[in-house]
């Protein structure tokens, strides 16, 4: 079981060094620096993990390592879903690493996030700036006033602080690396009413 997370944190370092920003230098530096450290959080059920099964087996190695340990994960959801049960129910994150993290530090929130299919996450903004990596599944993601632009496996996704951003899903669930950096506060995040 303890060699599935060595993995998993070995592709990941790999691959927020192939990003090459600083931000994902950040990232890297810390997924190297807490890839030893054991989680001091259980492992817990959102309700949108009912669409965990839906995912693609087989669509890439990262993948399927994730969705292998997806049952050892702290999920959650997010501020701004709880107002909206629409979002409660089909967007859950796991915070790995961070202040509130399964392996807890300051410096940077770095994760996973689930959106089930069909689903639009309204459009919201936080003081963090935001890195976002699409592991598997087709979904639009729009920032300020501009329209939806569609992104896929491989795909990087920045958005900067307090920068309006939302996504929304088609016929399968997204599932997506996430790592915040700067502000790393919850207080000031927004969403807009549905
Ligand atoms: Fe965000």
């Amino acid at each position: 079981m303890r060699e599935g997370w060595v993995e998993l944190f070995d592709s990941l370092e790999k691959l927020y060094a192939s990003e090459g920003s600083d931000f994902a230098r950040d990232a890297q530096k810390i997924l190297i620096e807490s890839s030893s450290l054991l989680p001091t959080k259980q492992a817990s059920l959102a309700p949108a993990c009912r669409h965990l099964p839906a995912l693609q087996r087989d669509s890439s190695a990262l993948s399927d390592l994730i969705i292998s340990l997806s049952d050892q994960f702290s999920w959650g959801y997010s501020n701004g879903a709880k107002a909206n049960q629409q979002l409660s129910e089909n967007l859950a994150y796991v915070e790995r690493i961070g202040p509130t993290g399964m392996i807890v530090d300051s410096r940077m929130r770095i994760g996973f996030f689930l959106q089930g299919p069909k689903i639009s996450y309204l459009k919201h903004w936080h003081p963090a700036e935001e890195l976002y990596y699409v592991v598997q599944g087709k979904s639009g993601w729009a920032v300020d006033d501009l329209p939806f632009q569609d992104k896929k496996s491989g795909d990087w996704i920045l958005h900067r602080s307090m920068q309006p951003h939302a996504m929304l899903t088609y016929d399968q669930p997204m599932l997506a690396l996430w790592a915040w950096r700067g502000d790393l506060s919850t207080a000031a995040y927004e969403i807009v009413a549905s």
